[in-house]
């Protein structure tokens, strides 16, 4: 058996992450969830049916104690945790926040602790899918330098890869995460209102879109943004862009702006990529950039 865990917050990733670590050998003492019908449910998915637990105190018996809880949560559950006397000396805390550092966790009073912070660069929409998608994934890896080791063999248990990063990284490195995963999806949603604009639903005009989604991320994954970016940007199709700014105008919920600013983008990622010449990126930026005539 590898090290004795305890994981308090079974939601989405929480749930994810005990069932990988129990796959990979770890012995999950405790699976703890303010509500024990949810503890029960958390267990049995993780595979640890004993692990379900509602009570705080079984935190003493873990050496790695993993908080899966919202962000906002964490300082809060481990000053808890330290005041209640449920941490033992030389226990590790870790969190899996992308924001916060790893010593949000620690205070200045209760026992020696150790703190880890372990990101995964990977949306767990439910558990279900998080297990499904986490090998391979890049783990942001932070905390003092004795930990780091620590961290690193997790990571590899869990079949991600590391990345070790400072505290100080991290919300340049969480921006750029939220910006990948969370505004990529809100930007479906947005294609999805233009979609429906002409005369569809918005699930309807996500099933037409799903291919053209699939078709982008394989490109992307394969050749990188550069080479992947195709359309009227890339091609230098001044006219069609007018089209499309005339079209979405009457739109409510910014849609005209966000076509704008990622035009704008666009035009230079386009000039990068060589196939828009400076004239073309002109015309499409002075269109981009007036104040809606175009
Ligand atoms: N979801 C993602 O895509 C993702 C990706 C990377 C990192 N993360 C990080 O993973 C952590 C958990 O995120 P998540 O998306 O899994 O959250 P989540 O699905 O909302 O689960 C959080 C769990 O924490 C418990 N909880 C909520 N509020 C609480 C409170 N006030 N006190 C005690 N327990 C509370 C709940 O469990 P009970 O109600 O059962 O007690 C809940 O299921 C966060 O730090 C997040 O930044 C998430």
């Amino acid at each position: 058996m590898k090290g004795r865990v305890v994981l308090i917050g079974p939601g989405r990733l929480g749930q994810a992450i005990a069932r990988l670590l129990c796959d990979a050998g770890y012995d999950l003492r405790a699976l703890i969830s303010r509500d024990p019908v949810r503890a029960v449910a958390a267990a049995r998915f993780a595979g640890c049916r004993n692990a379900a637990s509602a009570d705080l105190s079984r935190v003493a018996e873990g050496e790695l104690i993993l908080l899966a809880l919202p962000d906002d949560q964490l300082g809060a559950m481990a000053a808890t945790l330290r005041r209640d006397g449920h941490l033992r000396p030389g226990a590790t805390l870790i969190h899996f926040s992308g924001l916060h550092p790893a010593a949000i966790l620690l205070g200045k009073e209760g026992p020696p602790l150790r703190a880890l912070s372990l990101h995964p660069l990977q949306t767990f929409a439910d558990s279900v899918m998080g297990v499904r998608n986490l090998p391979g994934t890049t783990f942001a890896v932070e905390g003092t330098p004795d930990v780091i080791p620590l961290g690193e063999a997790l990571v590899a248990d869990l079949g991600g890869r590391s990345l070790v990063l400072s505290a100080e990284q991290k919300p340049l490195y969480h921006a750029a995460a939220c910006v990948a995963s969370n505004y990529m999806v809100t930007l479906v949603d947005t294609a999805c209102q233009i979609f429906s604009a002409c005369g569809f639903g918005q699930e309807e005009a996500f099933h037409y879109l799903t291919p053209l989604l699939r078709g982008t991320g394989r490109n992307l994954a394969a050749l990188g943004p550069k080479l992947a970016l195709t359309g009227p940007i890339a091609r230098g199709d001044v006219r069609t862009v007018g089209k499309h700014l005339r079209a979405i105008a009457h739109l409510p919920g910014g849609v005209d702006q966000i076509y704008r600013i990622l035009g704008i983008k666009t035009v230079e990622l386009a000039l990068k990529k060589g196939t828009l010449d400076a004239e073309a990126a002109e015309e499409i930026l002075r269109l981009l950039e007036s104040d809606g005539e175009s």
